[in-house]
């Protein structure tokens, strides 16, 4: 099938170059993030942005869980998502798309990487009151996905176990399992 590029190009690997990520380029990403589109026009997204040895990098890494620290260690950068869970816009009512928003804003981050030759990896696999407390975040500003960010790394400096998920098969539903015409469970006709 004819899709765009970069969509096939995008995966998430857990081996990063030491090589760092030009300022442009990070520039670029987080001008696609600010274009997604969001109920209400809210833009709900927040994201810190840490860079390989700086306080940030080192704030967002700590959050992370065992096995996540394990290979995002090579990511020379490290974003937190945030996202406003009430709107502004409705006198701070509940948004219930917040985190729909935050996740569109990411996927345009995401592609635009790799347009740019990066490759981003997500996480939601990190303690998400510590980074509310090292962040000092809002009552209403809730973290959502941690992104390593950086150019594709050799894999064979992840351990072994890691090296063998690397390489393993990339696996996708199929269209009718999800994309239905009629009723629930009916695929559809295209
Ligand atoms: C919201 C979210 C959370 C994820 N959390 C983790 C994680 O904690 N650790 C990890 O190694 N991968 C994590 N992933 C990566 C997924 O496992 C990966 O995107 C999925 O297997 C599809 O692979 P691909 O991105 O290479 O196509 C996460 C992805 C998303 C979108």
């Amino acid at each position: 099938m004819e899709i765009l590029d970069i969509l096939g190009r995008r995966w998430s690997p857990r081996c990063f170059d030491d090589k760092a990520v030009e300022q442009e380029k990070l520039q670029n990403m987080m001008e696609a993030a600010r274009l997604a589109p969001s109920a209400m026009n809210e833009q709900p997204w927040y994201y810190f942005i840490g860079r390989k040895d700086d306080e940030t990098y080192r704030k967002i890494f700590s959050t992370l869980v065992e096995f996540n620290q394990l290979w995002a260690i090579q990511a020379p950068l490290l974003m937190m998502a945030c996202g406003r869970t009430k709107y502004v816009s409705r006198d701070n009512s509940d948004n219930r798309y917040w985190d729909y928003d935050v996740g569109q804003s990411v996927a345009y981050l995401t592609l635009q990487a790799t347009y740019e030759g990066l490759f981003c990896h997500q996480m939601g696999g990190f303690d998400t009151d510590k980074t509310a407390e090292l962040f000092h975040l809002p009552e209403e500003v809730a973290p959502i996905v941690v992104i390593a960010v950086g150019y594709m790394g050799n894999p064979e400096t992840l351990p072994d176990f890691l090296r063998t998920m690397e390489n393993g098969p990339k696996t996708r539903k199929s269209l009718e399992s999800f994309i239905f015409g009629s009723d629930f469970g009916i695929p559809y006709q295209f």
